[in-house]
């Protein structure tokens, strides 16, 4: 099958968050399995720098020409490369105006933010890019909001459009908080005729929603893991859709990410002090005291290091931590903790890393090898998400011997099995279920016992490094999804 991935971040170029690296590994997965699999993400001053730095000159596959819809016009430029480390083609959108910023989602330098505009006019350029290019795919498949509208614009006259004459949509929700509402009057930037501006297509609640157009027009919707299919179908975790979910779930799909194993590889990982695997875990220790000594913290045998690397957003619950992180340090552990985000999250860790120097260092910033080293050297890993899609964090903290602390939500239940004194021949974590702080200290402090216990840890850790968290199984369910799309 030609398949065509339409997203707005490709790992390692240019990411936020799990998105990122879900399209910079699941297309190679695919292309493993045979499948011509083409990639398109927009050239964001991100990506400049990144091929800059790593010696790579993208080409002109389509040199500047005007992309019109409706009463819109804007110049793009495609690009050309491929996904690093393979040959899948990576074409990039390229318009100054809309991508060279300080970062992926900065608004306007005028701080206005133009997101619906600069987004459909990504999905309008990368439909221009393949009829002029001749790409003819079997499955456009769309990610999030920021592509939505695609299976809507199949929807609306593109399939006159040679290129698109046979092409099925798949659509895959990475998070449903993020839906890229906008007011009314912006329903003109789509570009769409009037008879969408209604309920059962882009209309909600007087608001222009693509996540939920998106989710209406495709052939086949995916969300990406089990356990969140059947949450957002629910009030509690629907945003607002849980009823047209539930009402459409005959096309949605829960498919757990996988990771690339590659790139997250202890045993062979450029960023740690010292490799490791789960026979000979004595790098981890190297790592971690490298680790400690990167952040200027003592080592201390028995102290177990606490470890949090996450975009900082009320999703991610440390609403629940920040309270508590006190007290559980003072309880003889350690914290390093790595993210930026929310300005209100970023203040409460330096408070708690300003009260205590000697346990607790907390880097505000987005640093890849910085992440893999914290993999690396942490003994836990925390992540008390409010709501968790799929999550990749905890699975690269699996696949490092680092034991995931986490609510039980979403992919969390997925891929984490706590440890109930019990249960040691599969748990390889600790778990918490309702959204408060004293049941994440509970989870916690119940972690720090067990991690004095070294076999009973070094059992957890084994667990979850054996687990096999590749791509190879969730590809083989993506290739059912778009046999489903072509057949229906
Ligand atoms: P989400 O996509 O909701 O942010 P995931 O767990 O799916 O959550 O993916 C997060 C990804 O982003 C992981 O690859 C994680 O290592 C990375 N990440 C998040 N924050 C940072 C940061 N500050 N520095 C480096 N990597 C980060
Ligand atoms: C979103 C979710 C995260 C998921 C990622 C990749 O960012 O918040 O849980 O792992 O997408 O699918």
């Amino acid at each position: 099958m030609r398949v065509l991935f339409a997203t707005a971040e490709v790992a390692p170029i240019a990411k936020t968050g799990g998105l990122g690296d879900v399209c910079g590994s699941l297309p190679k997965a695919l292309a493993a399995l045979g499948h011509e699999v083409i990639v398109f993400m927009p050239y964001y001053r991100q990506a400049r720098e990144w091929f800059e730095a790593n010696g790579v000159v993208p080409e002109v596959a389509v040199p500047t020409t005007q992309v019109i819809w409706a009463n819109w016009s804007a110049e793009s430029t495609v690009l050309t490369t491929t996904l690093p480390g393979s040959d899948v083609p990576l074409y990039l959108i390229a318009n100054d105006f809309f991508f060279d910023r300080r970062q992926i989602y900065a608004t306007r330098d005028d701080g206005f933010d133009d997101f619906l505009l600069r987004y459909t006019f990504f999905c309008r350029a990368v439909i221009n890019g393949c009829s002029t290019l001749g790409i003819a795919p079997d499955i456009l498949h769309a990610h999030d909001w920021h592509t939505a509208l695609m299976p809507v614009y199949l929807d609306s006259g593109l399939r006159g459009n040679p290129a698109f004459r046979a092409t099925r949509s798949v659509y895959t929700i990475h998070n449903l908080n993020y839906q890229g509402v906008a007011a009314a009057n912006a329903f003109s930037i789509t570009g769409l005729h009037s008879r969408y501006w209604r309920p059962d297509a882009v209309e909600h609640w007087g608001q222009v929603n693509p996540m939920k157009a998106g989710i209406l027009f495709a052939d086949q919707v995916t969300t990406v893991s089990p356990n969140y299919a059947r949450e957002i179908q629910t009030p509690v975790l629907g945003a607002g859709l849980d009823g047209i979910l539930r009402s459409l779930s005959f096309k949605l799909t829960g498919i757990l990410n996988g990771i690339d194993v590659e790139e997250w590889n202890p045993e062979s990982d450029e960023h740690l002090r010292s490799t490791y695997s789960a026979e000979r875990l004595a790098g981890k220790n190297l790592s971690k005291r490298a680790l400690l000594r990167e952040a200027k913290l003592a080592y201390r045998a028995r102290t177990p290091l606490m470890a949090v690397v996450s975009r900082m957003a009320d999703q991610k619950g440390f609403q629940l931590l920040i309270p508590i992180l006190t007290r559980l340090l003072r309880l003889g552990a350690q914290a390093v903790v790595l993210g930026s985000g929310e300005a209100a999250i970023e203040d409460g860790f330096r408070a708690a890393e300003a009260e205590n120097p000697k346990s607790c260092r907390v880097w505000i910033g987005f640093d890849n090898a910085l992440a893999h080293r914290i993999y690396g050297g942490a003994d836990f890993l925390l992540m008390p998400s409010m709501y968790e899609p799929c999550g990749l964090n905890q699975m690269y903290a699996l696949r490092y011997g680092t034991v995931p602390v986490v609510r039980l939500t979403g992919g969390l239940v997925d891929t984490v099995h706590p440890f109930d004194g019990s249960n040691g021949d599969v748990a390889n974590g600790f778990g918490f279920a309702a959204p408060s702080s004293d049941e994440l200290f509970a989870a916690t402090w119940l972690a720090i016992l067990n991690y004095r216990d070294a076999k009973t840890w070094k059992q957890l850790q084994r667990n979850g490094m054996a687990v096999d968290f590749s791509w190879d199984r969730s590809a083989h369910e993506y290739e059912d999804v778009y046999e489903r799309a072509r057949t229906i």
